[in-house]
C-alpha cells in the first residue's frame, strides 16, 4: 500500500471513528505510572555525576564508592602552616587554589608540590564528600569505617570534634586499605578522593615511591603596609637555568596521630588581618571547583579529568541489594511526595500547584541520606569493596570494557536538553488556534520534527498499517521501544557471552531502567504524533479539515505533556536544568555555593572576622568557613549544623537554595576580604 493511499485510508477511517487519530489512550483512564520509589534513576544520575563538581554539588550526599586511577606526572599540592613535611596520612589537593585556599594566608605558610611518578589507584567517595558540617555527605565514609553514620562515641562532654574527626576518618580508611592488603607503599590503592569546593586526596603514606616532592617553599608573603610605606624592592637579576633542583627526598615522615591542634582555615583564625592575598586566595579556591564542573545546564565542561574511573567496580548504595535505606526512603518519600505504595505519584494534591509538585519530585535525590543503612548492609558494601579492589590490584578483574560514566554522559547529552525542548513545543499547543488548520499543521510539524529526530535510529515506518499500528504495545511500538530502550546495553545480554562484573550488572539495570523510561514516553508520544499527522495532515485534502478534532486532540496533547513532565521529574536531572540566565563575563564564573564557600545562615554563626564579612551583597554571602567555631554544637543539636538527620529534610545550610537553583555570574569581587 502506498503512503498516500495509506494516509487516505487512515483519514477516512478516522473521520468515521475518533476524529483525532489512532491512539485510544485518552479514552481510558490513562496514567504514566513512573515508579518514583525506584532507585534506578538515582543510580543512573549519580554515575553520570562521577568526578564532576556541578552534579555533586546539587546532590551532595554521595552513595557511590568508586575505584579510580590518577595518571603518572599529575601535580598535587599540600599547604601547611609549618615548615615540616607532612606526616601520614595527610591531604593533597589537585588544584593549588584549593590547597592555598585552606592553608594559605598565614604568617608561616608553606606549599609543597608533589608529582605522581606512576599511575596511582585511589578510592573515590562521590557527592560533596569532604563537607565537614553537613547532613549526610560523609555517610558512605562513616559506614565504611564504623558501620554506622555517627561513628565512634564522642568524649564525655559529647563535643563536636569537627576537624579532629577528619584525621580519624583518614586514618580509619587508610588502615583498612593496609589491613586488607588492598594497597601499600608504591602499589595498589594509596589514597582516598573526596570533594568539597574542588577535589582532594587523602594520601595514605608519604613514604610511598609513587609520588615525588617537587618543591617545598615558604610562601609566607610580606604583610600589607600602611599605604605609602612600600619599599623599593630593587631590581631582580634575570637568570636562565635549565632544570630546577629537586628538594631531597624527605626521610621517613611520621605517622599522623590525632593532632592536638589541627590546622584551621582562614576565617577561623585570629591572625588573618594584614594578609595581602585574601581575595585571590578565596577566588582561586572557587576556581578550583568551577573548572571541574563537568556538564552543567547545557554546557559540556570538563570534570576532574585527572582521575579516571575504573569502570568494572562502580559500587553504590543505590544498588537494589541494599534494602535497608531503600525501604526507609520509600516510606519517607511516600509521605512527602504523595506516592502510592508502588511509588506512583498521586498528584500534587490539595491546593498545591502541579508545577511545585513536579519540582519536589525532580529534586528528591538532594534529600537522600544513608542514615538508615543497616550495619549488615554496610558490611556487605565493605566486603564488596574488598573483593572489587583486590581484583583490581591482583589483575583478576574481568568486566565488559564498557565506559559507564562516558555512556551515562552520552545519554544525558542526547536527552537532557531535547526532552525539555520537546515538552516546550508540546506545551505551546495551548496557544494554538484550533480554528486554523495552517497553524495546527505547523505546530504539529515541529513536534513531529523533534520526535522524529529522537526516534530516527529505532523506527521503521510501516508499509502496511491498520487502525492499531500506532497503538501502545502494537508490534511497531514494541519493536521501536526495544531498539530504543536497549540501544546502549543490548550486547551485554548474557546470550552475547560478554563478561559483566556484578557491579556492572547493577549499572546495566540502572541504564536500562532510565533509558527505558525515556523510550517509553518518546515512543508513545512519537507514534501518537505520527498517527495524528497521518490522519490529518498527510494530504492536501485532509490538511484543510484538520480543526474538527479539537477536544480529543486537546486531551491527547495534554497526555503528551504530562508524560514528558513526569518523565523529567522521574529522571531528576535537576542539575542539568539549572544554569546562569546570562552568559558570564570573561572575569566571572557561573557560581553555585560549594561548601565551604556558601552563604552562612546568621543563626549558624556566619559573619565573624572572616573574609567577606559585613558589607553589601554579595560580598557578605560567602565567608568561607563559619567564623566562630565555638558556636557549633554537637551534630543534630539545636543550632548545630547537622540538622535534618533522619527526617530527610535539608539541614540548616541547605535551606537557602536560591543561589543553587538560580546560579549567578560572580567575579572575585564577591569574595572580597576588605573589611
Ligand atoms: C480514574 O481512576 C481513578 C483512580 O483509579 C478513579 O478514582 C477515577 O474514578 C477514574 N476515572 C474514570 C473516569 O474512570
Ligand atoms: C617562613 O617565612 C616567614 C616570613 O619570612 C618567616 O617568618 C618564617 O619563620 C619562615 N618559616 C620557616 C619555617 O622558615
Ligand atoms: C557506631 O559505631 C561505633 C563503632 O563501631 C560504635 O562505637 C557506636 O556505638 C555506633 N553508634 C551507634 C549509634 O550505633
Ligand atoms: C517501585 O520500586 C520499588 C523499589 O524497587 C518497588 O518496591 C515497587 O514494587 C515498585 N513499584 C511497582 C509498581 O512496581
Ligand atoms: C503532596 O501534597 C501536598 C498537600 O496537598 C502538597 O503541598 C505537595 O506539594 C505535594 N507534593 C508533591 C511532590 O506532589
Ligand atoms: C491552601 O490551603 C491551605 C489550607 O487548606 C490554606 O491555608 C491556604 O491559604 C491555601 N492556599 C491557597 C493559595 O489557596
Ligand atoms: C585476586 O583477588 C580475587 C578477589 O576478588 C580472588 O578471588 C583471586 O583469587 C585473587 N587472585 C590472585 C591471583 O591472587
Ligand atoms: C502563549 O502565548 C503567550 C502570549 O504570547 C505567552 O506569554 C505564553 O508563554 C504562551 N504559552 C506557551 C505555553 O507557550
Ligand atoms: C491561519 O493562520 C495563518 C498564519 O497565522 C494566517 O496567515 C491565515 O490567514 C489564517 N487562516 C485563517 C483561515 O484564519
Ligand atoms: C508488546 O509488549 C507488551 C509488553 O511486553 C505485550 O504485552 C504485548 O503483547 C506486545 N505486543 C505485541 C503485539 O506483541
Ligand atoms: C565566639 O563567640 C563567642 C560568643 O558568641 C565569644 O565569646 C568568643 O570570644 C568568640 N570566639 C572567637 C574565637 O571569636
Amino acid at each position: 500500500m502506498g503512503v498516500l493511499r495509506l494516509a487516505a485510508a487512515l483519514g477516512i477511517a478516522l473521520a468515521q471513528q475518533i476524529p483525532l487519530g489512532v491512539h485510544d489512550t485518552q479514552a481510558k483512564n490513562f496514567s504514566w505510572n513512573f515508579n518514583y520509589s525506584s532507585s534506578a534513576p538515582h543510580l543512573f544520575a549519580s554515575v553520570h555525576g562521577l568526578l564532576k563538581q556541578w552534579p555533586n554539588t546539587f546532590f551532595p550526599n554521595g552513595h557511590g564508592i568508586v575505584p579510580c586511577e590518577i595518571p603518572a606526572f599529575t601535580s598535587l599540592y599540600h599547604g601547611r602552616m609549618d615548615g615540616d613535611v607532612p606526616p601520614s596520612p595527610e591531604w593533597l589537593a589537585f588544584d593549588i587554589g584549593m590547597s592555598y585556599g585552606i592553608m594559605g594566608g598565614h604568617r608561616n605558610s608553606h606549599m609543597l608540590t608533589y608529582q605522581t611518578k606512576r599511575a596511582v589507584k585511589v578510592l573515590y567517595f562521590d557527592g560533596e564528600s569532604a563537607t565537614l558540617f553537613g547532613n549526610g555527605q560523609m555517610d558512605t565514609q562513616m559506614l565504611h569505617i564504623y558501620g554506622n553514620v555517627t561513628g565512634a562515641p564522642r568524649d564525655s562532654e559529647n563535643r563536636f570534634r569537627g576537624l579532629w574527626d577528619e584525621y580519624a576518618r583518614a586514618i580509619g580508611l587508610c588502615s583498612w586499605i593496609e589491613e586488607k592488603r588492598l594497597g601499600g607503599l608504591g602499589w595498589g590503592f594509596e589514597g582516598i578522593v573526596r570533594m568539597n569546593a574542588g577535589f582532594e586526596l587523602i594520601w595514605c603514606d608519604f613514604n610511598s615511591p609513587s609520588i615525588r616532592l617537587m618543591s617545598h617553599l615558604n610562601v609566607t608573603s610580606p604583610l600589607l603596609l600602611p599605604e605609602g610605606d612600600e619599599e623599593d624592592a630593587g631590581g631582580l637579576e634575570a637568570t636562565r637555568t635549565s632544570y630546577f633542583p629537586l628538594p631531597p627526598e624527605p626521610t621517613k615522615p611520621d605517622k599522623a596521630t590525632d593532632p592536638a591542634n589541627p590546622p584551621i582555615p582562614p576565617s577561623w583564625r585570629l591572625d588573618w588581618n594584614g594578609e595581602p592575598f585574601g581575595k585571590s586566595q578565596l577566588w582561586n579556591w572557587v576556581i578550583a571547583g568551577t573548572k571541574h564542573y563537568g556538564s552543567n545546564g547545557g554546557e559540556v565542561g570538563q570534570g576532574e579529568n585527572r582521575l579516571t574511573v575504573l569502570g568494572c567496580g562502580i559500587m553504590s548504595y543505590y544498588a537494589n541489594k541494599f534494602t535497608s535505606q531503600a525501604y526507609a526512603r520509600a516510606q519517607e518519600e511516600r509521605k512527602y511526595l504523595n506516592l502510592t505504595e508502588g511509588g506512583i505519584w498521586e498528584g500534587q494534591g490539595g491546593n498545591a500547584t502541579r508545577h511545585d509538585g513536579l519540582k519536589f519530585l525532580t529534586r528528591r535525590r538532594r534529600l537522600h541520606t544513608l542514615s538508615e543503612v543497616s550495619a549488615a548492609d554496610a558490611a556487605v558494601m565493605r566486603a564488596d569493596s574488598e573483593r572489587v579492589l583486590l581484583s583490581l590490584v591482583n589483575g583478576s578483574a574481568t568486566c565488559s570494557g564498557m565506559n559507564w560514566p562516558t555512556m551515562a554522559g552520552e545519554i544525558v547529552q542526547t536527552y537532557g536538553q531535547p526532552l525539555p525542548a520537546l515538552l516546550q513545543v508540546v506545551q505551546q499547543f495551548s496557544n494554538v488556534s484550533l480554528g486554523n488548520a495552517t497553524i495546527v499543521r505547523s505546530w504539529l510539524a515541529q513536534a513531529r520534527e523533534d520526535t522524529h529526530t529522537l526516534l530516527l535510529s529505532f523506527i521503521q515506518y510501516p508499509t502496511d498499517t491498520t487502525a492499531d499500528t500506532y497503538q501502545k504495545h502494537s508490534v511497531l511500538f514494541n519493536e521501536t521501544y526495544s531498539r530504543c530502550a536497549y540501544q546502549y546495553t543490548r550486547l551485554l545480554d548474557p546470550s552475547e557471552e560478554i563478561t559483566v562484573s556484578p557491579e556492572e550488572a547493577t549499572l546495566k539495570w540502572a541504564v536500562e531502567e532510565a533509558v527505558g523510561g525515556i523510550c517509553n514516553v518518546l515512543v508513545d508520544v512519537g507514534l501518537s504524533v505520527e498517527s495524528v499527522w497521518q490522519a490529518n495532515f498527510n494530504t492536501e485534502q485532509n490538511a484543510r479539515s484538520g480543526p474538527k478534532m479539537s477536544t480529543a486532540l486537546r486531551h491527547e496533547v495534554q497526555r503528551w505533556a504530562e508524560g514528558l513532565e513526569e518523565l523529567l521529574a522521574w529522571l531528576g536531572w535537576a542539575d542539568q536544568w539549572s544554569q546562569c540566565e546570562e552568559k558570564c563575563a570573561w572575569d566571572e564564573v557561573c557560581f553555585i555555593p560549594m561548601w565551604p564557600l556558601i552563604k552562612m545562615n546568621r543563626r549558624m554563626g556566619g559573619g565573624g572576622s572572616g573574609p567577606g564579612r559585613g558589607h553589601g551583597p554579595p560580598g557578605d554571602l560567602y565567608p568561607g568557613y563559619p567564623s566562630n567555631r565555638t558556636r557549633y554544637g554537637p551534630p543534630g543539636r539545636g543550632g548545630g549544623p547537622r540538622l535534618g538527620r533522619g527526617g530527610g529534610r535539608p539541614g540548616d545550610w541547605m535551606n537557602d537554595e536560591t543561589d543553587l537553583w538560580q546560579p549567578r555570574c560572580m567575579s572575585s569581587e564577591a569574595f572580597s576580604t576588605a573589611d
